[in-house]
């Protein structure tokens, strides 16, 4: 089996080779995390920009269609696309609530207009866990300054009200591969390699991260499955 793997990767290395030598200039695929990178900030859905990886936002629907959350806590709304997609995803689902906060008032008026999304303008500091109560499966998504010690404090805070078999989502654990890690004091990764040493109840899932090669995500290591 390894030896038949082995040759079909060879076989594979060397028709693309053949094709790269081959095929004409505007043919050629060319593309990394950072020409993603670039694009991401690009985003809309349904017209309004949502800053989210294409790969995280396939993640995302089949997490949601799998969960089927009661309550989607979002920290980070910004113009809110991200949002409006998990909501409308819930629409379809026809189940669900999102619950997304921020600290400045800059989201479109469509996310005001839809019956599952309610807003907080006082940043995730703010937030009463109590607005939890309840939801019987409740997950979280940290999206918002991706500063170590912003995401090491939302992780404390918002891990209890995670219900086992959920996820805690922590967005762009990338930014040390694109080269930020002394903009973001460490960012992501070092809270999430922190919080784990502390927190034998979740888990990476590697799963959604390797879905379409080797951390192939913006939010590395960041399915944080919670175990029943
Ligand atoms: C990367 S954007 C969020 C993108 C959004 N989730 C989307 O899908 O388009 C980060 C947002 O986090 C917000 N933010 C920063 N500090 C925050 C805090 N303490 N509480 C809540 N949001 C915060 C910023 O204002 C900004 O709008």
């Amino acid at each position: 089996m390894l030896f038949q793997e082995l040759k079909h990767d060879i076989y594979r290395k060397i028709s693309k080779l053949k094709w790269k030598l081959s095929c004409r200039k505007d043919e050629i695929v060319d593309f990394d995390v950072y020409s993603i990178y670039l694009g991401h900030h690009k985003v809309t859905y349904c017209g309004v920009e949502a800053i989210r990886c294409p790969f995280d936002y396939l993640i995302y629907q089949m997490i949601i269609s799998e969960i089927k959350p009661d309550l989607v806590i979002e920290i980070g709304t910004n113009k809110g696309g991200g949002a409006l997609y998990i909501a409308d995803l819930m629409n379809n689902l026809g189940h669900g609530a999102v619950h997304t906060i921020d600290i400045i008032d800059a989201h479109d008026p469509l996310i005001d207009k839809h019956p599952r999304i309610t807003t907080f303008l006082n940043g995730w500091q703010q937030y009463d866990l109590y607005e939890a109560k309840n939801a019987s499966k409740v997950l979280v998504i940290e999206d918002s300054s991706h500063h170590y010690d912003n995401t090491m404090a939302v992780l404390q805070k918002f891990a209890e009200v995670v219900t086992p078999g959920s996820y805690l989502i922590v967005e762009d654990g990338i930014v040390n591969e694109l080269g930020m890690t002394k903009k973001y004091d460490g960012g992501p990764l070092r809270a999430i390699n922190e919080f784990l040493r502390n927190h034998p109840e979740f888990i990476v899932d590697k799963n959604w991260s390797n879905l379409f090669g080797h951390n192939a995500t913006f939010n590395v290591k960041g399915y944080l499955y919670k175990q029943q």
